[in-house]
């Protein structure tokens, strides 16, 4: 698609009559106005937003919406992990109700992950489910939270405990967003990209090992590009398993041990930097199981390395308790750990045959 200045990239997420579009490019949020108003009219619009980004791009985009005659609303709520929760949720909805929004108002998620889920768990559940389309703005959000349909909240006994499988309308992905992101927000969103290379693309991983000072600046080419692939695989693998039934597993590479590392630091490790060191555990797995080559091994410690993600398991969490929290993760079916592997850069598989003794080795050799 042609926008004013630039080409706005296209992926496809092939649901039937859910598939949408995700669009992606510099720009694309100072022409998402006259888009919105041809292809998804409705009685009002809702930014949902978190108080960073509201103050950053919400006013903006408010603007750029109300000057093509679009009755727009923006609402924003604290911003932070702290604030995905149901009380959040109901407060949103109510401020809605009073602003008039009815079945055929649209909801917009501008922001990071915990603005995507949160608007559109709510949007999943708005008068029993009204339109929504997302606006990601950090590179966790443009590269996986945004994509794919999964919503929700956390509660007390645990994260995304509630939630929803709900598509969005469509994706517009502008990274020029990811100028105002802290870096350590975006070398967090790294991990992901990494993770689609391990998992699908060896041409992606070697575009970041081969341009990441590059990327690390926001050359915009690059980050276009790699934002583009990590989409296209997301796409594809959702397409093909919308409800985590089987494949869509295979993005788990690296988050179950993640998930550990994060709980065991009592969620001081950020999730980025977690799944960085879970993904260095999974392929010293892989190479005690005699599936991956010592090579490998180190070119992804040198990629996570070059993009400051941590490689080692943190001292202070101890082999033991990171054993215990993995069983207790809700992944974890009937006992049995289902780990995804690479035996190679590029492609992956899924196994529950791995025994706990091999997990602990692999733990400890990664210290
Ligand atoms: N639905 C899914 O499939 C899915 C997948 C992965 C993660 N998640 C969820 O995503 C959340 C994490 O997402 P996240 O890392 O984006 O966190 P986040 O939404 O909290 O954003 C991180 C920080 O960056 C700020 N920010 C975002 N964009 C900005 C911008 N352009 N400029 C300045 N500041 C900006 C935010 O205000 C926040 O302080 C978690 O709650 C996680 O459970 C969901």
């Amino acid at each position: 698609m042609k926008g004013l200045d630039f080409v706005w990239e296209e992926v496809k997420v092939e649901l039937d009559k859910d598939s949408y579009d995700i669009l992606i490019g510099p720009g694309v949020l100072t022409n998402v106005g006259e888009d919105l108003k041809n292809k998804f009219p409705a009685s009002s619009y809702f930014i949902i937003s978190d108080s960073n980004v509201s103050d950053i791009l919400g006013e903006d985009l408010l603007n750029i919406l109300k000057s093509e005659g679009l009755n727009t609303y923006l609402l924003s709520f604290p911003a932070g992990e702290a604030s995905k929760n149901m009380d959040t949720v109901v407060s949103l909805a109510r401020d809605m109700v009073k602003k008039g929004a009815d079945r055929k108002s649209l909801v917009l998620a501008l922001g990071g992950g915990v603005t995507g889920d949160i608007a559109a768990f709510l949007a999943s559940i708005y008068m029993r489910g009204i339109r929504c389309i997302q606006l990601p703005t950090s590179l966790l959000a443009q590269v996986d939270s945004s994509v794919g349909g999964k919503t929700g909240v956390d509660i007390p006994e645990g994260k995304n405990l509630l939630g929803t499988f709900f598509q969005p309308k469509r994706v517009y992905c502008d990274i020029g967003t990811l100028a105002s992101l802290p870096r350590d927000e975006f070398i967090n969103g790294m991990a992901e990209v990494v993770k689609y290379g391990m998992i699908m693309s060896r041409e992606l991983f070697e575009i970041l090992e081969g341009n990441y000072p590059e990327i690390l600046n926001l050359e915009p080419e690059l980050i276009c590009k790699i934002v583009t692939q990590s989409c296209s695989i997301k796409a594809d693998v959702v397409s093909k398993d919308e409800k985590e039934g089987g494949l869509r597993r295979i993005l788990n590479f690296g988050h179950t041990v993640g998930h550990a590392i994060e709980a065991a630091s009592d969620y001081t490790i950020s999730h980025g930097c977690a799944v960085s060191i879970g993904m260095v555990v999974v392929s010293r797995l892989a190479i005690i199981k005699g599936m991956f080559s010592e090579d490998e091994f180190i070119r992804l410690k040198n990629l996570l390395d070059n993009l400051g993600l941590p490689t080692k398991v943190p001292a202070n969490s101890d082999t033991k308790t990171l054993i215990e929290l993995l069983y207790h993760d809700k992944k974890t079916i009937a006992g049995k750990i289902n780990f995804v592997l690479c035996p190679e850069i590029g492609r992956c598989f899924v196994t529950d045959k791995i025994d706990v003794k091999e997990v602990e080795e692999a733990i400890d050799s990664c210290r």
